[in-house]
């Protein structure tokens, strides 16, 4: 039941520490290092692997965004992540060395299903992350990584997504592993920083009084524009993607680059704008150019709500409401910075009067084409 929540959701929310330290255990050996016995694909199939493809739909589709960066930077294997409603209609380049990776909550999206299917008549290797066991996808793939978020009931997908992440993140180290482009310590170093994400998550979690008293007083919007880079960028897709389902209301998220390409002729007075801002160490260029982008929207009058790294100062003085986020390194901030988008739209549709487990019009699980 909903142990004492209002909603599915925010038990859900509430849960994902637990879920993102459930999906690690038993995945890691004494010694550090990962052991995905459920990975049925062999090591010499993996080293043979010459290029990863990612298909899933809605908040999967952008855990996979993300998992490519991770895939591409750990692995240097070339990586995309295509909806999977659009991957068999185009003729895909697919052959026994792809592997395909189809990330799925239910196991049932239809969409998913079939570009699987499609994937391995072509002779690619299809390795499942799903949260549901026993479901369809699995059973048609050649192996699965089950993420542990545990059931999940709210239609918008909250504690799924962190757990596909976390999974995508250790498909990506397992490769480097097998194939040798990680080294052992690199490996664990990891390892280490995705245990501790848990109790990161714990702590957004207990900052986000602040959070829900922003989305109540912006009730009555029609418009939020999320923009992030990097892994930022479908964490802002995301947070849109939730804002829609559950606030019916207008939200777009862009790459922040893309602002001078014409969204930003979509700014003015008032309109609220979440920006999702890259750690300041690490790539510390996307830093700087996130900080500009932020002055640029203020000078035109919207309202920034800044996502940011605790200890970064430099957003302080253009951010109208900020909120802080644990540091974590760059290909992890996605765990922490998606928290707070899931409570913002969780509070506006309360706000709003909405159904927040049953949105209108979806379904939890999308057995159709
Ligand atoms: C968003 C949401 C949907 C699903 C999508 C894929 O909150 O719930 O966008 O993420 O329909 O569903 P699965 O992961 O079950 O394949």
């Amino acid at each position: 039941e909903k142990g004492g929540y209002d909603y599915f959701m925010l038990k859900e929310i509430a849960e994902q520490p637990k879920a993102v330290a459930d999906t690690l255990l038993g995945r890691i050996d004494a010694s550090g290092l990962l052991t995905l016995d459920e990975v049925r694909i062999p090591a010499s199939v993996l080293r043979e692997v010459d290029k990863v493809v990612i298909v899933a739909c809605g908040t999967a589709y952008h855990a996979g965004m993300i998992a490519k960066l991770a895939i591409e930077h750990w692995t240097r294997i070339p990586c995309e992540t295509e909806l999977a409603s659009e991957f068999r209609y185009r003729d895909p380049i697919l052959d026994q060395r792809t592997l395909v990776i189809a990330i799925s909550q239910s196991g049932e999206t239809m969409d998913t299903l079939m570009a699987l299917r499609h994937a391995r008549e072509q002779g690619a290797r299809v390795l499942a992350v799903c949260n549901t066991n026993g479901s369809t996808i699995p059973r048609e793939s050649d192996a699965v990584l089950y993420t542990h978020a545990g059931p999940e009931v709210a239609v918008a997908s909250t504690k799924a997504f962190l757990t596909q992440l976390v999974a995508c993140y250790l498909v990506a180290l397992y490769l480097g592993q097998v194939r040798g482009t990680k080294w052992g310590d690199e490996i664990r170093a990891v390892i280490r920083e995705l245990s501790d994400i848990a109790a990161a998550v714990d702590t957004v979690l207990e900052t986000m009084e602040p959070v829900r008293a922003l989305a109540r007083s912006l009730a009555d919007k029609d418009t939020v524009l999320f923009l992030g880079r990097h892994v930022g960028y479908p964490v802002a897709l995301e947070g849109a993607l939730k804002l829609k389902e559950l606030a019916y209301m207008h939200a777009e998220g862009f790459a922040a680059g893309e602002l001078k390409h014409g969204p930003i002729a979509l700014i003015e007075k008032d309109l609220p704008v979440v920006v999702v801002v890259p750690s300041p160490r690490g790539r510390s260029v996307l830093h700087d150019k996130i900080v500009s982008n932020i002055q640029e929207i203020r000078a035109r009058g919207a309202r920034t709500i800044v996502i940011a790294e605790e200890g970064d100062e430099a957003v302080v003085p253009y951010a109208d409401h900020l909120i802080r986020i644990p540091a974590t390194p760059t290909l992890l901030q996605p765990l922490v910075a998606t928290v707070p988008l899931q409570v913002f739209a969780c509070e506006l549709a309360t706000a709003r009067g909405n159904e927040v487990d049953q949105p209108r019009n979806l379904a939890k699980s999308v057995t159709v084409e």
